[in-house]
């Protein structure tokens, strides 16, 4: 059988255990070695310990648990040739020639340049001695595959990346919590979710938990929000209302590119409207805690289809990313979604807000 391993790499989420049970599952199943990659790229590159061969009961009673149980790293050796090498050497000598990475565009990025490069790895393996003429031959190829786990949702391709329902539900669980004692006392709360450049959780946040003004990266606030806001939030308490919920995604910028902060929107609604407004900055409680069922079942499929998008690969198949499209999980071409994702991230940094949410949105099936 093919020698699969995989790993996670770069931040964590909520549901990347699932993931990694449903590779090793589904790979054992149909007869391949599954093994696991422990710490991302560095351990991919320091070999020994960190790769090991998985078991079917090795995944036992991981899928509900948040983070990664088999860890991950960012790796400045894998950056340079001579890290590459020796994660090649580590791979050839376990029989492994394929990958799925499970990560943002970064880690994608890494395995896709790694893949170009093996056949030259290879090459210098065998010249140095350090790998057989008869390993060359049969490892010749590394195949690799994708699944994006992100709280951010902010990779191009998949409607849902592994870890963005669960941070979702924490951060409603956090807001129901801080309305039951605004409520109390009468407060406006602020309250800033991550995200990064990407302001999904913040928009699909406000939606669920009736906020009652939302700053987000893609959407410039006019140049008068503070006199907008304050106009929003004192018409609902005049209509009876007790407590006010301002939503501000870290990556929120003004008409300036000047960061909106928790900060400066409390100041405005004190010097405004004198309320006693609070700040509760979520932070990483909302990539922590277990996944939701979402998540579960997002992360099942996608490792599974993983699996066969490496059975069926050929030597000049594409490389894929694994894709929620509507309710379908599919494969799209890695590259392009990398590259879609990375136009988007330049467009926001060049204040292209327009571009970036036109390249977000569009489907690539369909
Ligand atoms: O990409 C996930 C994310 O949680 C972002 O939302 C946030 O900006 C960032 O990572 C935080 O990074 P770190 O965990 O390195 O502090």
């Amino acid at each position: 059988g093919r020698g699969i391993a995989v790993f996670t790499s770069g931040g964590d989420s909520q549901g990347m255990n699932a993931a990694v049970r449903a590779v090793v599952r589904f790979g054992i199943y149909l007869g391949a070695k599954v093994y696991f990659i422990k710490e991302g790229y560095q351990g991919m590159v320091d070999g020994g310990e960190n790769i090991v061969e998985a078991t079917w009961s090795s995944v036992s009673g991981n899928l509900h648990k948040g983070g990664t149980i088999i860890g991950s790293a960012r790796c400045k050796d894998f950056r340079v040739r001579e890290g590459r090498l020796k994660a090649a050497r580590n791979l050839i000598n376990r029989g492994i020639t394929n990958l799925v990475v499970i990560g943002g565009d970064g880690s994608l990025t890494g395995a896709n340049l790694f893949r170009h490069e093996w056949s030259s790895l290879v090459d210098e393996l065998a010249e140095k001695g350090v790998v057989t003429a008869e390993a060359k031959s049969k490892y010749s190829n590394l195949y690799i595959v994708g699944m994006v786990g992100s709280i951010d949702n902010d990779f191009c391709g998949t409607d849902m990346t592994i870890g963005t329902d669960s941070a979702l539900h924490r951060i409603i669980e956090s807001i129901d919590a801080i309305a039951a004692t605004a409520y109390s006392h009468q407060r406006t709360f602020i309250m800033e979710v991550m995200g990064r450049h990407c302001g999904f959780l913040a928009l699909a946040a406000s939606l669920a938990s009736e906020a009652d003004y939302v700053f987000i990266p893609e959407w410039l606030p006019e140049a008068d929000w503070p006199s907008r806001m304050c106009k929003k939030l004192s018409s609902e308490r005049e209509a009876g209302q007790r407590i006010n919920i301002i939503i501000v995604s870290e990556g929120a910028v003004d008409r300036d590119g000047n960061t909106i902060t928790s900060e400066m929107v409390k100041d405005v609604v004190v010097k405004n409207l004198h309320q006693d407004a609070r700040i509760t900055v979520l932070g990483h409680v909302q990539r922590g805690g277990g996944p939701s069922a979402f998540d579960r079942v997002l992360a099942c499929r996608m490792g599974a289809e993983a699996v066969l998008a490496l059975m069926e690969a050929e030597a000049e198949t594409e490389p894929c990313v694994v894709s929620l499209d509507g309710n379908q999980v599919i494969r799209l071409p890695l590259m392009e979604c990398v590259k879609r994702t990375q136009a988007v991230s330049k467009a926001m940094s060049e204040q292209n807000w327009d571009v970036a949410v036109q390249l977000r949105g569009r489907s690539f099936a369909r």
